[in-house]
């Protein structure tokens, strides 16, 4: 049953074509807001995502970008805009991940970790914030995980990237307060993906370490996402909230 809470909102979602970000756009239409899905290279992952939206399906369009291109990025806010109009609530989901030995990481991985990770979020809210500025309206939500406040195996680069979109988020919230931007930030823990199972050997430990004795499934980090969008957390700026059963 939808709650109506973002009924007339614009929403982007990053990397909304599979795991948490699908469970993000789902939630978000059932709540009433327009979705775009975000989708780098899997366009028949983005559809089912669509078709998924059920009744909200025809407010919903694709959004194909690499997050970490510029004019890529610029191109699909300037489409979102025109279809959905201004961009009300912005998710930064999409993201990559790897667990490798040190010995394995190269500049290369560091940068491209880097590129999707860190300038994805930056190119992204660079392209909705004059807007929201200037309406004087503006919900984001960034996406980074528990390796980004606490140590993880073999996630040298990843946990980088992730404590650096904690950092983001604080400061951004800072310098948009001022019109009405709130900035927020969800920290996962193992949650149920594609992702989780490659990028991560050894899933059992995890979930022996998490208090809860279990994995998230991403509908669990969906209702967070758009509790922090909607007007129930009016208050909540700059924060980044564990969601992750107690694992920290
Ligand atoms: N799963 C976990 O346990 C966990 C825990 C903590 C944090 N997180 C974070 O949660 C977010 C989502 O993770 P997930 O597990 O749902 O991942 P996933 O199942 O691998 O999905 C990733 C999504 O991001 C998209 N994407 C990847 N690179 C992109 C790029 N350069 N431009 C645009 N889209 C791109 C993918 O698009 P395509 O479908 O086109 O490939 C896909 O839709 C990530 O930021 C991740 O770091 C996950």
């Amino acid at each position: 049953m939808g709650m109506d809470l973002l009924v007339g909102r614009t929403a982007l979602v990053t990397g909304g074509a599979r795991g948490i970000g699908r469970a993000i756009c789902r939630v978000l239409a059932r709540d009433g807001a327009r979705v775009a899905v975000n989708y780098l290279r899997n366009e028949r992952a983005a559809r089912e995502t669509i078709e998924l939206l059920g009744k909200n399906a025809d407010k919903s369009i694709l959004a194909r970008a690499d997050v970490s291109q510029e004019s890529d990025v610029n191109r699909m806010v300037d489409r979102v805009r025109t279809k959905l109009g201004p961009i009300d609530l912005l998710v930064n989901n999409a993201g990559i991940a790897e667990s490798v030995d040190h010995s394995k990481i190269t500049f290369d991985s560091w940068k491209r970790m880097f590129e999707v990770n860190v300038d994805g979020p930056f190119l992204t809210t660079w392209a909705v914030k004059d807007e929201m500025i200037e309406r004087c309206f503006g919900r984001i939500v960034n996406i980074s995980s528990l390796s980004g406040l606490v140590r993880k195996k073999d996630q040298i680069h990843y946990g980088t990237t992730k404590a650096a979109v904690n950092s983001f988020t604080k400061h951004c919230a800072q310098a948009l307060a001022p019109f009405n931007v709130r900035v927020n930030c969800v920290a996962p823990g193992l949650t149920r993906t594609e992702l989780s199972m490659s990028a991560n050997p050894d899933i059992p430990r995890l979930i022996a370490l998490t208090d809860m004795g279990r994995m998230a499934e991403p509908s669990e980090i969906a209702e967070v996402v758009a509790f922090l969008l909607s007007e129930k957390s009016s208050f909540i700026s700059g924060q980044t909230l564990s969601v992750c059963g107690g694992r920290v």
